[in-house]
């Protein structure tokens, strides 16, 4: 798989970590590419950053009311119900979460639809909620989307392991009334579409007026910010607002290095040559990444030697995932006991400790560079509006990489300190929980207001 004939363990490893390095010099060249495909990107130019307008400002903390929200955009697919108090509180008094089975999510979007009509009908029935009354609903959808009102937009591409056919192109809100009509629910008003990173902005900024950026790290990655509209060159006509919310979806940048196992992830995923920064970055391809690394030190004979049971359990295609990675790195017992506990579970007993340590230290490798690009990512963005850093920033982060991932956060902050600094302490990471979805209501609230 590689071009470098290294000999032994060792040298592999400090081939590894050069091969999968971030150093400062990559990052401050990362923000400039950034700045200029943001650029490129607001102007309508063909470049990696869509910068897609939200049409919708940050909240100001005082919308109030009752709202049902669904959020749609990893492996699971949720419906809230969200109460905003008017005060900065989101409570969300009932929810549920389906899990959506592979077929729906490469079958037709006619199938996929209609089984979120089934989940939100579920939802009604469990929650015993009025329909003899409307309800407003909020749908998250977190893919690419050409938005072109508050409440209507188009599927660009799918991302994250979707392809269900008959969506592209068309209209999800459009797709979603019909597939409730089809389930008999007329009960529902759709009043807002948004992006989950929207949505986590939404969320934050209700709670703290100095939140300015939304972050996605979870099974994809993506970001917004808040935008002067006379800095969104492509909008032809505004009504209303001088700011609004601008969907990056920061996935797609691709002026970033890539390893030769990058390439072999990006040709064996359903999108290739697309979504190059969070195919390096999100939950949905770390534990790829670090599989097609594994089962290369294994063909070397520096992992497992002679050991076949372990080739075999890790040879099929995303059979060690990102949440597996989370456990190695947080293992923290003097003999890795709970990785070999793992090992032990796929079959491979006796796992020597060298072995163990060395997994260890793979994890830490991949995921080391998803948290420093990760971490370059925002300070471009924040640059962006504030080049020397002389503002304070919140940053609203939602998703599993960032709650679960032992150390992610750590290293992004460190990250920051070698670009900035003891300015890097301006810089607040908090974590958004369930902002995508309280986001959605927020949003809608916003809309509701405006109207
Ligand atoms: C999508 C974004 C989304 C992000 C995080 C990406 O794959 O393109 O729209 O915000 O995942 O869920």
């Amino acid at each position: 798989m590689t071009n470098a004939k290294p000999v032994g363990c060792e040298e592999f490893f400090s081939y590894l970590e050069t091969l999968f390095s971030v150093s400062e010099n990559d990052m401050r060249a990362m923000i400039r590419d950034f700045h200029v495909e943001m650029k490129k990107g607001l102007r309508g130019d063909d470049g990696s950053l869509k910068m897609i307008p939200s049409f919708i400002d940050r909240p100001k903390g005082d919308e109030k009311g009752q709202f049902l929200a669904l959020d749609l955009g990893g492996t699971n697919f949720r419906v809230l119900a969200v109460i905003l108090d008017g005060k900065g509180r989101a409570v969300v008094p009932a929810a549920g979460k389906f899990a959506i089975p592979p077929e729906h999510m490469r079958g037709t979007g006619v199938a996929l639809f209609d089984f979120i009509a089934g989940c939100i009908d579920r939802f009604l029935i469990e929650n015993r909620i009025d329909r003899s009354r409307t309800h407003d609903l909020a749908f998250t959808f977190s893919f690419p989307v050409e938005q072109t009102a508050i409440a209507a937009g188009k599927l660009m591409v799918w991302t994250k392991g979707f392809t269900a056919t008959g969506v592209k192109g068309r209209d999800v809100i459009v797709l979603l009334h019909d597939a409730l009509k089809r389930k008999g629910i007329h009960c529902i008003n759709i009043t807002a579409l948004a992006n989950d990173a929207v949505g986590t902005l939404a969320a934050g900024s209700y709670r703290d007026p100095a939140c300015d950026l939304g972050v996605i790290l979870g099974t994809g990655t993506n970001a917004c910010y808040r935008e002067a509209v006379s800095r969104i060159e492509k909008l032809k006509t505004v009504n209303g607002t001088d700011h609004m919310i601008v969907n990056m979806e920061w996935g797609n940048f691709h002026k970033v290095r890539h390893t030769p196992y990058d390439n072999v992830l990006d040709k064996g995923s359903v999108n290739p040559g697309a979504m190059f920064l969070e195919k390096m970055v999100s939950g949905m391809y770390l534990g790829e990444i670090t599989r097609l690394v594994l089962i290369d030190l294994m063909e070397k004979g520096l992992l497992f030697p002679g050991d076949r049971a372990v080739r075999a359990s890790f040879r099929e295609k995303d059979s060690f995932k990102t949440a597996d990675m989370s456990l190695f790195e947080g293992d923290g017992t003097d003999d890795l006991g709970k990785i070999g506990a793992f090992l032990e579970g796929r079959g491979i007993f006796h796992a020597a400790f060298g072995d163990r340590f060395r997994l260890k230290h793979l994890c830490r490798i991949v995921s080391r560079r998803a948290a420093r690009l990760g971490g370059a990512a925002i300070c471009a963005v924040l640059t962006w509006g504030d080049p020397e850093l002389q503002r304070t920033h919140t940053v609203a982060i939602d998703g599993s990489l960032f709650e679960k991932y032992p150390g992610f956060k750590g290293r992004m902050k460190r990250a920051f300190t070698e670009l900035y600094r003891e300015k890097a302490e301006k810089i607040t990471l908090v974590h958004s929980k369930d902002g995508s979805g309280k986001g959605a209501a927020i949003i809608a609230a916003v809309a509701a207001g405006r109207k």
